[in-house]
């Protein structure tokens, strides 16, 4: 079905150090729908909550109340085992810093997310080099991380988030520890991904720039959605 929403959020409450005299409460009852094919950001001045959301719509992290319906289960009855292989089949996440396993090759940190699927040897390695030719990394996939430059080392992460087949990237600032040109290299590659594979794509950046580049761009401050725009320089 065409156009679904995909992501459902739901007056979505998040508290640290609940019920001790310290408690925060860092997300204020989030609404947000995100459709299949979308490519979104979240922008926000850092400590707004952006990296807090991300937790939640990746399912790394709980909301202390509301609703996650994601691509139509309801996550906040799924146990922990089922959250981890709704996680790893649907969502691909890529980070700031890379989060690549040291003194691993990047063929073997590209196969690891299918290997934790179950896949063959055989066939996570087949899809593990064309994932790296696609970022145009095949030549490297010998190198560890430490071989590698921070583009070269996001690229593939890339390729690591791709390959389950997930229907969403989740994408934390990215670009945050790379040069411009470099940061244009990797958003080129989720345009690439978004237009050719149909990803859904939920990007966090503090670059404005980046942001007016998808459909939407969504506000957030203080831990509250405080505006929802089209992206001013989305090329179809
Ligand atoms: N695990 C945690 N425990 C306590 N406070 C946290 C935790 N994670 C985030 N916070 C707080 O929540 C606020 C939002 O953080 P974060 O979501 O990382 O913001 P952003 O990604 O927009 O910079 C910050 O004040 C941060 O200190
Ligand atoms: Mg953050």
């Amino acid at each position: 079905m065409e156009n679904e929403v995909i992501i459902d959020l739901n007056q979505i409450v998040k508290k640290f150090y609940v019920g001790k005299e310290n408690e925060l409460e860092i997300l204020h009852g989030i609404d947000l729908k995100v459709r299949r094919g979308e490519f979104v950001s979240i922008v926000g001045a850092s400590g707004s909550g952006k990296s807090t959301l991300m937790n939640i719509i990746g399912i790394l992290d709980r909301p202390t109340s509301g609703g996650y319906i994601l691509e139509g289960v309801d996550i906040c009855k799924a146990n922990d085992k089922e959250v981890s292989h709704i996680r790893n089949q649907k969502i691909g996440f890529v980070f700031q810093t890379y989060n690549l396993i040291a003194r691993t090759s990047a063929l073997k940190n590209v196969e690891l997310p299918m290997m934790y699927a179950g896949m063959s040897k055989r066939a996570r390695t087949a899809k593990a080099k064309e994932l790296l030719k696609l970022v145009d990394m095949e030549e490297r996939m010998d190198h560890t991380p430490d071989e590698l430059s921070g583009g070269q080392k996001q690229r593939v992460a890339i390729a690591r988030a791709l390959g389950n087949d997930p229907a969403i990237i989740l994408a934390d600032e990215p670009t945050g520890a790379l040069d411009s040109k470099t940061g244009r290299m990797v958003m080129d590659l989720f345009h690439k991904l978004h237009k050719e594979k149909g990803i859904t794509i939920v990007l966090i950046t503090h670059s404005n720039e980046l942001a007016e580049e998808t459909q939407r761009i969504i506000t957030l401050k203080d831990g509250t959605i405080i505006g929802e725009r089209e992206g001013s320089a989305y090329a179809v």
